[in-house]
């Protein structure tokens, strides 16, 4: 039920210059019973020509979305448009995500085996006859017609996902440069946080500090590397597993950038919590990157079918498991360190070990959703966290004795996505009660008699 690895490598006599190899590619449709090889270095790596058409396509994506933002809220001040703006990028990002897990899942991810381009057109229609020879020599192989636009589709999806967000830093330093007095930060005394300084603009309800959607372009840009190194990289599992780390942190980005809209705007306040609570909130946050890392681990190194049974695997409560050849993080898919095939026991060491921590992280979750469903502010977030809680339990269990059926492996990314969203949701939403009563304390005491 394991995969071998790709086979050969770089020749050690001369830098940079790939040696010709087969690579071998596990076929999900039968679940590794039969291997696929193909010649993927007869094809340069990388291939600017199509970037600027490839941009276009991207600009053609975004321009719907943002057509509709502008249109919609016309009347609107300009931060009231950033502010919806972040959130449609939001719904598309996660949109993006599920399509990154269908697309790994379809088995999609050396469609077009070289970046950014397929076969150096911009779409899979120029790349036709490349294709159309590739899937003749395997109809079940890795470049297909079907897989070819599924990987393609990702990248316009992406490409449009990053000019909505240099849109959003565009607009926020324009309006900066309109208004250099928001520079300044003046001190938040409209909030229980009476210590806090929020620049003039936020207090007015303006845009929030330009520095956010900032640092989202860099990171969309850096996401967008590692999606070219997971093709050129021929899906090595450290990298696919950063890809998605990536873009979970990107969803965690902007909707940090949501809340903070929100709050500006004044339609939220950060909700004060005492420091044992949001060191719970913290703990718990940690353990879900902690989590989804492991379950990146397992998907991107396809340990999915190691274990099929539960709560045991393969019968038994500790069946046998090689971590040192399971958690070597730099490897080759399908490879141990030493470079031969990576043994049935370091998968299942990558499998057990998620699902064994999935245990603690499903526990800190409800007991965390529970004690905030005792704050009023927060209620909604906890009853989100616990469903989510809940369905991550339930897809993850789908996985293992339904045998990995693709509903519930992209609903399992989905309900990872969907966590880190209501999670970084409650960090930013929160403040320490300790601060705002050591705060207002001190305002009181310089009150004049
Ligand atoms: C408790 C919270 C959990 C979180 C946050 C979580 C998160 C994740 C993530 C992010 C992935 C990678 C998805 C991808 O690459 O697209 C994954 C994969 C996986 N998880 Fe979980 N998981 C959790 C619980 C569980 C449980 C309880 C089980 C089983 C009983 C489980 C079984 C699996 C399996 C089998 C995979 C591999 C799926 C594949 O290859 O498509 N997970 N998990």
């Amino acid at each position: 039920m394991y995969f071998t690895a790709p086979r050969g490598g770089r020749c050690a006599c001369g830098p940079a210059k790939p040696v010709p190899r087969p690579l071998l590619v596990w076929n999900p449709i039968t679940h590794g019973n039969d291997w696929l090889s193909l010649d993927m270095d007869a094809q340069n790596l990388y291939d600017l020509s199509p970037a600027l058409r490839l941009m276009i396509m991207g600009l053609t994506v975004a321009l719907g979305p943002l057509a509709w933002v502008w249109l919609r809220n016309k009347k609107a001040p300009v931060a009231q448009r950033l502010r919806v703006l972040t959130l449609l990028t939001l719904f598309l990002t996660f949109d993006l995500v599920i399509f990154g897990a269908f697309t790994r899942l379809t088995d999609s991810g050396l469609g077009c085996p070289d970046w950014p381009g397929c076969y150096g057109s911009a779409s899979p229609l120029g790349a036709q006859l490349h294709i159309d020879a590739a899937q003749s020599a395997m109809p079940t192989g890795p470049v297909t017609h079907s897989k070819a636009w599924i990987e393609m589709v990702h990248r316009y999806l992406a490409t449009g996902v990053g000019v909505l967000i240099l849109t959003l830093a565009v607009v926020s330093w324009r309006e900066r440069e309109r208004n250099p007095s928001d520079r300044r930060a003046a001190p938040r005394s409209d909030s229980p946080l009476g210590g806090q300084r929020i620049t003039r603009s936020e207090k007015r309800g303006g845009p929030i500090s330009p520095w956010w959607p900032t640092v989202t372009l860099l990171w969309v840009c850096l996401q967008g590397a590692f999606g070219a190194l997971t093709v050129t990289m021929k899906l090595f599992p450290a990298i696919v597993t950063l890809h998605l780390l990536g873009g979970l942190v990107l969803l965690a980005l902007l909707k940090a950038q949501a809340v903070r809209y929100a709050q500006a705007q004044g339609e939220q306040s950060p909700v004060a919590l005492h420091n044992a609570l949001r060191v719970f909130v913290g703990v718990t946050f940690a353990l879900l990157w902690l989590q989804i890392a492991l379950g990146g681990w397992v998907s991107t190194n396809y340990a999915v079918l190691a274990c099929t049974d539960f709560p045991t695997c393969q019968n038994s409560l500790w069946p046998a498991m090689d971590f040192s050849q399971g958690f070597t993080l730099w490897r080759e898919l399908g490879a141990g360190h030493d470079g031969a095939n990576i043994s049935f026991q370091a998968l299942t060491a990558i499998h057990y070990v998620h699902r064994l921590s999935a245990y603690l992280v499903f526990a800190a979750m409800l007991a965390l959703a529970a004690r905030l469903y005792r704050v009023p502010a927060l209620r909604r977030s906890a009853q989100w966290l616990a469903g989510l809680a809940l369905l991550q339990a339930a897809t993850g269990l789908g996985n293992v004795v339904l045998g990995w059926p693709l509903m519930a492996a992209v609903s399992h990314t989905g309900g990872a996505a969907g966590l880190v969203i209501v999670l970084t949701g409650v960090v930013f939403s929160s403040r320490n009660a300790f601060d705002t009563v050591s705060a207002s304390k001190l305002s009181a005491s310089r009150l004049p008699a």
